[in-house]
């Protein structure tokens, strides 16, 4: 939807530029012909106020709290839907019907299974790798297995895109799992072609003679913290995906740069460094007094609170808020670290700086504390992060592939370096 009112005075000339309106009220002003009319590019380190895209994909309003996948709120997703439908959701635009939610369901469950080859490069990872530097390789190995999905030709990427969908959402799950095992020195657990949670569980935590049983529900638990994660619009990774598509790279490579910015402690790593936080400050015998008190002085960051766009409660926190205490109460576990987690809300929210910078609990929050309730070590934190993203990165590399207008992404700069200077030969200088 465009406007053509908008207009920008630099100096003592006028420059018209169109106005961009997306469908819940958003404004951009649309700049990419002012470098052109008026010699001057914009300059917004972080993108904190550029818009990058128009996708249609999830919505978010940051003052008030709202996450929509495709116009439907994540609340009711999280109360009605599955991981599965909604990643069919994020990807395809609808919720699918009965017929298209089993096609899908099937296609992901026969696909669990990874080349026998593969296992070999799992043997060349030594016992430590971080799991995420294993998940990103792997996932850009596989591709290797599948050349007619690689070809990076849109038109022919495209043409497997509901296979390579299908397959990548499936086996991100094997992959995980075989990375636990391989770290652990366990061998390999063939997939049984289960429902999605259920397979991945089988596959990390069963014993080649005893198959593991989910008696308290982590099946259920962990369908609702990978929904939770389904997509998040223009975020580190998911940006990181669409530049890397832009250039016409196929979805193998781009979803592996994707875990690849996940890693980090701002973005995804955050749900890791917020139980070694919580753990640190158990171990300290503080009840959480002392951290708050650091981080006012900018000696720690509260990790698991604050966020780029949401100013208010981010709303995935506050659904996981309550599934960690009921998962807690199912297992029957008296954690430690929830009381710790809800003492440091309380104490953050109540405080002036935290309310002055609309500080809230982001959706890494809680979630450390269910992914450890029902045995997830802390250093697969990131990769359950990633497993739950899949869905989304997809979409994203799908709104750029079939953008037949879409441009290699790639952004100006303001240069700070030397001017021009003479070359001195090595012996002169
Ligand atoms: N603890 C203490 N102070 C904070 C925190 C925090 N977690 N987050 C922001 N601040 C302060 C910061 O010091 C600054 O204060 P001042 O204006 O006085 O210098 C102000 O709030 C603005 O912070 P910022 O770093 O400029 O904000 P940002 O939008 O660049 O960063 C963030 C957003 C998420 C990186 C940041 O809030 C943070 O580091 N949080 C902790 C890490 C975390 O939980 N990350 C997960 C994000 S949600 C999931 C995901 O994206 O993967």
């Amino acid at each position: 939807m465009d406007e053509p009112n908008g207009s920008i005075r630099l100096g003592s000339e006028n420059f018209d530029l169109p106005v961009i309106l997306g469908t819940e009220g958003e404004r951009a002003l649309d700049t990419r012909t002012l470098r052109a009319k008026s010699g001057f590019i914009t300059y917004d380190e972080g993108y904190g106020n550029t818009g990058s895209c128009q996708s249609s994909i999830t919505f978010i309003n940051g003052e008030e709290g709202i996450l929509r996948h495709r116009g439907y709120s994540i609340e009711d997703l999280a109360a009605g839907s599955s991981f599965v439908e909604t990643a069919y959701l994020v990807i395809y635009g609808e919720l699918p019907g009965k017929e298209r939610l089993h096609g899908f369901t099937e296609a992901i469950r026969s696909k669990a299974a990874v080349h026998a080859s593969m296992n070999h490069h799992f043997e060349g990872f030594p016992i430590g790798a971080h799991p995420m530097a294993v998940l990103s390789s792997m996932l850009n190995s596989l591709g290797a297995y599948y050349p007619q999905m690689t070809t990076n030709n849109r038109e022919q990427d495209l043409a497997h895109l509901d296979e390579t969908a299908a397959l990548l959402i499936s086996k991100v799950r094997t992959i995980a799992a075989m990375t636990y095992r391989m770290q652990k020195g366990l061998p390999f657990v063939f997939p049984l072609e289960k429902e999605y949670t259920e397979e991945f569980l089988h596959m990390m935590f069963s014993k080649p003679h005893i198959e593991y049983v989910d008696e308290c529900g982590a099946a259920k638990a962990l369908d609702l913290f990978l929904m939770l994660h389904a997509d998040h619009e223009q975020n580190c990774s998911t940006s990181t995906v669409r530049m890397v598509a832009s250039g016409g790279a196929n979805l193998f490579a781009s979803v592996s740069a994707g875990v690849s910015a996940l890693w980090g402690p701002s973005h995804g790593g955050a749900n890791m460094a917020v139980i070694q936080m919580l753990e640190e400050i158990h171990a300290s015998g503080d009840d959480g007094t002392r951290f708050i008190e650091a981080a006012k002085n900018r000696e720690a960051r509260l990790m698991g609170f604050g966020h780029r766009v949401y100013k208010n409660y981010d709303p995935r926190a506050r659904i996981l808020g309550k599934s960690a205490e009921s998962v807690l109460d199912r297992i029957g576990i008296d954690d430690p670290l929830l009381d710790i987690a809800k003492r440091l809300e309380r104490a953050a929210l109540e405080d002036e700086f935290f309310i002055s910078r609309n500080l809230y609990p982001n959706v890494d929050f809680y979630s450390g504390i269910i992914l450890k309730a029902i045995g997830i070590p802390v250093e697969m934190f990131t990769v359950m992060f990633a497993i739950g993203r899949m869905p989304g990165w997809i979409a994203n590399w799908k709104e750029i592939a079939e953008n037949t207008k879409s441009r290699i992404h790639r952004p100006r700069q303001i240069y700070t370096g030397h001017t021009l200077r003479d070359y001195v030969p090595v012996e002169k200088r």
